[in-house]
């Protein structure tokens, strides 16, 4: 089976979506949360994270907001994660998510868009060393 890691966004500790979101993570048959955490999260440890979009654009905008308030960070395990955890989430546009997704019921803007989800089994244990070091 996969895991990956699941970073519930400020916008989402804040709005008090926490136990919506990780309730629908928990009621996919057979997956299980083998990690979680509420942390705040610092500059350093986003720039390893988000390394692909250094540079660009809505880079700082995004650090400064997923600085902003704690975070929730998970580990998920089970069947398909990586790609289903995805699927519950939506596209990072919320307004072209579907309602039903997470994005989709209670995003409108994309870079307060709730969640985060690796996006291939490469990202998944990369993302999980930084954020769970002592995770086998
Ligand atoms: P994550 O699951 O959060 O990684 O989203 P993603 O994989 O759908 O998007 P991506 O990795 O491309 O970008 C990471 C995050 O940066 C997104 O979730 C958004 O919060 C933000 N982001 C991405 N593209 C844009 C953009 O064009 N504008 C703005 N403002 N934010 C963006
Ligand atoms: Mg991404």
């Amino acid at each position: 089976s996969q895991r990956t890691l699941v970073l519930l966004k400020p916008d989402a500790v804040r709005r008090g979506l926490v136990g919506e979101i990780l309730g629908r993570i928990e009621q996919k048959a057979d997956w299980t949360i083998s990690a979680l955490e509420l942390r705040r999260l610092g500059r350093e440890l986003l720039e390893q994270h988000y390394a692909e979009h250094v540079g660009k654009p809505f880079y700082e905008p995004l650090v400064e907001f997923m600085s902003s308030g704690p975070v929730v960070a998970l580990v998920v395990e089970g069947e398909r994660v990586i790609e289903g955890v995805r699927a519950l989430a939506g596209p990072t546009d919320p307004i072209a998510a579907a309602p039903g997704s997470i994005r989709g019921d209670f995003g409108t803007i994309v870079r307060e868009n709730l969640i985060h989800a690796s996006d291939s089994e490469e990202s998944a244990e990369r993302e999980i060393k930084i954020f769970f070091p002592g995770l086998a």
